[in-house]
Parts: structure tokens; C-alpha cells; sequence
């Protein structure tokens, strides 16, 4: 059986070691695809692969077609917004994803943002701080969970807003659950948004939802970017100098974002949230072990598209 790791952004290589490990361990052969840049590459290494490991990396129908002896594909993270599932299913390949295996990466390099923020972007003037702020989190899953962790280490006063997760649940940990994205918007100084890009969320953070956040306002973006209606963040950051836009997913728009709103937004150069070692070993080892379980007992724990 050939594993095929696919990753355009290559994994810490301690965690390809451990990922090479549980595959040889099972009689498996691990190939290694990483930088390929193009589509090409990725075709023709797909062709012969019983199994593939990915990350951001897009898997459509073209691929699936070219992948003619594929069983399994792990996205080692995650959100698999980047897998065809109706392809996935129709070509019977079962997909997988593994989930809080590196969220607590995100999570932090989201207080990354915010700090960067509130300090003017360490341009030596007088900042603010986190402390005593109103962070909202928008989606509680597990990136949000650990969001809500680290931030009362901040000290920060916590909202929560998650349409799919109960109140209770929430509230459990300290944690104050609102009814709605706008009340969110409304009530807090700072949003990190958590959401997936689905066909609900995508372009849902528009103009009217953000303008309700108070001067000052501070949008920290590590879920997608398809989630953002660009278009209306621009209009809306002309009209109010006071909004501040952070993101770890560089914008379609990423030019004139830079060249309107310097000094109040900012965007990593590359996806960056699940890029720590820690989060590389956790995600790609599980992926390992999901495949090894699929292949030889037929587990499926994880599958995220229909059979
Ligand atoms: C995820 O969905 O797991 C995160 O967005 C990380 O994505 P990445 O593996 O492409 O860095």
C-alpha cells in the first residue's frame, strides 16, 4: 500500500518522521510530495496512491479521477472545505479529517494577532491591552475552546456565539453564550472568528454585522477567508477609521486592504495558524493512525462525507 503525503506546505520534519514511522510500521510505503506548486505534480503522484495525507491542498474531482487506486484521504486538520466530498463519494474514497488536533496552534497565533493590534503594530507608539477587553468567539468548537482558554489567562471578559452548540455547554466554561452573531458583533471589543467555510458561512461576515462591533473594533480572522464579505469590509473600513482587520488568511483583495488601511490591518504571508511543530506531529501522526485503522480494520471513526 502507498501512502502519499501531498503537502504543498510541508509539515515540521520531526512530524513527517513520526508519520513515516506509523506507516512503515504497518507494512506501508510512504511517499513524500511537498512544495509541488502545481496542479501537474500532484496529478501524477496521486495516480498510484492508495492513501494521501493532505493539508490545504486541493482535492478535487480531477484529482480523484486521476487517482485511480485511492481508498483514503486524511486532511491532517480541521477544515476539508479543499475536498470534493460529492466527488470523494462518487469515486469511493473515504474522507476524513482530525479534529482539535491543532487547534491549540490557532488558537494562540489568534492572541498573536490581537496583541500585534492593540500595540499599533509595534510601531512604538502608546497601545492598549487585552485585559479587561470583551472577546467574542465566534464559533465554539475547538479552536474556539482553546480561544477561550488562553483568554482568561488575558483576563479578557468572554462571549461566545455557535448556532450548532448548546448554551449550557458554553456557559460551562466561564464562558457568556449569546443568541446571535449580532449580539456578539455588538457587545464586543474584539471577534475571533472560528466559523468553517460552508455555503451558509461564506461572505456571512459582511458590512451590516461588522458594523456593529464598537469603536475601536478589532476582527481577527485564523478560519478562511471565504467567510468575509471583502467588498463590504473595505467599504466599511473606509467609513470607520476605527476598525482594525487581522487575518491569517491573506485576502483576494490582500492589495488594497494593505494600500487603504496600513497601521490597522494585517495579513500573515502564508497561512500560518497550524504551522508549529507541536501541531504538525498531532495532526499528521493522527492522519497516519486513521489511515492504518481504515486500511486494515475498516474503521471509519472521523469520515466526514457519505458513503
Ligand atoms: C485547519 O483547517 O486545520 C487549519 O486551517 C490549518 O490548515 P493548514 O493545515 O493548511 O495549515
Amino acid at each position: 500500500m502507498k501512502v502519499l503525503v501531498a503537502t504543498d506546505k510541508p509539515f515540521a520534519k520531526v512530524a513527517v518522521d513520526g508519520i513515516r514511522k506509523e506507516i512503515e510500521a504497518a507494512g506501508y510505503e510512504l511517499v513524500l510530495l511537498e512544495k509541488y506548486g502545481e496542479k501537474a505534480k500532484l496529478l501524477e503522484a496521486v495516480k498510484d496512491a492508495n492513501a494521501i495525507i493532505i493539508r490545504s491542498d486541493i482535492i478535487d474531482a480531477e484529482v480523484l479521477d486521476a487517482a485511480k487506486e485511492l481508498k483514503i484521504v486524511v486532511r491532517a486538520g480541521a477544515g476539508y472545505d479543499n475536498v470534493d466530498l460529492e466527488a470523494a463519494t462518487a469515486h469511493n474514497v473515504c474522507v476524513m479529517n482530525t479534529p482539535g488536533q491543532n487547534s491549540n496552534a490557532v488558537a494562540e497565533l489568534a492572541f498573536g494577532l490581537m496583541v500585534m493590534a492593540v500595540r499599533n503594530m509595534y510601531n512604538g507608539t502608546s497601545g492598549t491591552e487585552l485585559m479587561g477587553k470583551k472577546l467574542g468567539i465566534h464559533a465554539y468548537g475547538n479552536v474556539g475552546r482553546n480561544v477561550a482558554r488562553i483568554a482568561k489567562g488575558f483576563g479578557m471578559k468572554i462571549y461566545a456565539f455557535d448556532a450548532f452548540c448548546p448554551k449550557e455547554v458554553i456557559e460551562k466554561d466561564g464562558v457568556k453564550a449569546v443568541d446571535s452573531a449580532e449580539e456578539l458583533y455588538s457587545a464586543c471589543d474584539v471577534v475571533s472568528l472560528h466559523i468553517p467555510a460552508t455555503a451558509e458561512t461564506k461572505n456571512s461576515i459582511n458590512y451590516a454585522l461588522v458594523n456593529k462591533m464598537p469603536k475601536g473594533g478589532l476582527l481577527v480572522n485564523t478560519a478562511r477567508k471565504e467567510v468575509i464579505n471583502e467588498a463590504e469590509l473595505i467599504q466599511l473600513m473606509e467609513e470607520r477609521t476605527d476598525l482594525k482587520y487581522m487575518t491569517d488568511i491573506m485576502p483576494a483583495a490582500n492589495e488594497t486592504f494593505a494600500a487603504k488601511f496600513a497601521g490597522r490591518y494585517f495579513s500573515t504571508p502564508k497561512k500560518m495558524g497550524a504551522q508549529t511543530a507541536e501541531a504538525n506531529i498531532n495532526a499528521g501522526i493522527a492522519a497516519a493512525k486513521q489511515i492504518v485503522g481504515f486500511l486494515k480494520d475498516g474503521c471509519e471513526k472521523f469520515r466526514v462525507n457519505k458513503k
